[in-house]
């Protein structure tokens, strides 16, 4: 660092790959509505998908506030150190790495657990990770580790060769916010829901919003906390999601807002008037788990119809989608609705893209 420098304090965070962009973005204007400046904001394109690396002149305890605000992140991260994990004997080049490193949170032998993520193929397992690591720190901080009773949640994540130690500074992740009666496995995560919502543009002067495919309600239930004046349509042709969303939404507090109806989305128009949406948020099967057998141009030209007629003009379909070719074939020939952005983005594996149109 030069030394007229001002010391800067280094934060990461964890999102989905692909939104880490959208994770600064959201930053920045959370720094701001905390007074703190955001244009001293250093964003480095991380060597790990999904994390966002970032550095700001404030103290860490300051960043802390705007930081767990997030809505758009997993994990708040204070990163330790990064370096390459090679040759033949990994574990120990990591155990010699951490003898070197700093830990003020253990000094006074807080309790402490080790997790990590390991992608890639290793002759070790996340396992050895983090019995090494916990080794040298119990070694070092005379510190006991807690599994579940822990102060203190250290991070040994390995991502092909390179490793990231870091404290985590969240316990239960920013993206797991809801109390959820049901969770089914195609659950999106509340951060992609409000990534969705924030690309679409989906502001507070939304009056009317409808997810057709609810599922378990999470697009309706970022809904409900980022528009306070919306009211949540939902629909889902099953009727234990429905019941869950019900539940989910009542949980809440939004039971008075939501209108939750077993319905199959292929029929939408007939359920609502035509104009009657400013948004129809919405992530449909991807044809893995369930609805394996979707054709997939006359699903989407079905579903970009159906909502041309329910919403009104200028009015956002933000929609989650598996096949990029299908979907742009589909928007072209139905017409009537303009794509204004598509991002894609890892969720369980996959790679569907967000995309954003407007009625014209
Ligand atoms: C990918 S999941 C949506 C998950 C949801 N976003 C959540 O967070 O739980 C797709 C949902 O669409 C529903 N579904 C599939 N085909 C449908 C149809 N024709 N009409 C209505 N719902 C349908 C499924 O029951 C499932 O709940």
């Amino acid at each position: 660092m030069h030394a007229s420098e001002p010391p800067q304090t280094e934060l990461a965070f964890t999102t989905n790959p692909g939104l880490e962009d959208l994770v600064a973005a959201e930053f920045r204007e959370r720094l701001a509505a905390h007074d703190l400046e955001p244009t001293t904001l250093d964003h480095r394109p991380a060597r790990f998908p999904g994390w966002v690396n970032l550095r700001h002149p404030a103290a860490l305890e300051t960043l802390l506030a705007p930081a767990r605000a997030m809505r758009s992140v997993h994990h708040v991260l204070r990163p330790v150190a990064a370096f390459e994990l090679e040759g033949d004997r990994p574990l120990e080049l990591l155990e010699a790495r951490l003898r070197e490193l700093d830990f003020p949170e253990l000094a006074d032998a807080a309790p402490f657990r080790v997790t990590s993520e390991r992608l890639g193929e290793h002759t070790f397992t996340s396992h050895d990770l983090q019995r090494v690591a916990g080794a040298v720190l119990v070694d070092r901080y005379a510190a006991p580790v807690d599994l579940k009773g822990y102060a203190v949640n250290i991070r040994v994540d390995v991502h092909g060769t390179r490793c990231a130690v870091a404290v985590q500074c969240t316990r239960k992740a920013l993206s797991n916010r809801y109390r959820r009666a049901d969770n089914p496995r195609v659950a999106l995560r509340a951060n992609v829901a409000y990534a969705c919502l924030r690309l679409g543009a989906v502001g507070r002067d939304t009056r009317r919003i409808l997810d057709p495919y609810c599922g378990s309600a999470t697009v309706l239930l970022e809904a409900g906390e980022l528009l306070p004046g919306a009211e949540l349509y939902g629909g889902d042709w099953n009727a234990r999601s429905v019941a869950g969303a019900r539940r989910n939404l009542e949980n809440a507090g939004l039971a008075g807002r939501a209108r939750v109806e077993q319905a199959d989305a292929r029929h939408l128009a007939e359920h609502y008037p035509e104009g009657f949406f400013d948004a129809v948020v919405t992530n449909p099967p991807y044809g893995m788990r369930i609805g394996k057998d979707i054709q997939f141009f006359p699903f989407y030209a079905g579903l970009l119809r159906r909502t041309g007629t329910v919403l009104r003009a200028g009015g956002r379909l933000v929609v989650l989608v598996r096949k990029r070719g299908a979907f742009n074939e589909a928007v072209k020939q139905v017409g009537g609705l303009r794509i204004r952005h598509i991002q894609v983005v890892e969720t369980s594996n996959l790679y569907p893209a967000i995309f954003v149109l407007e009625k014209q």
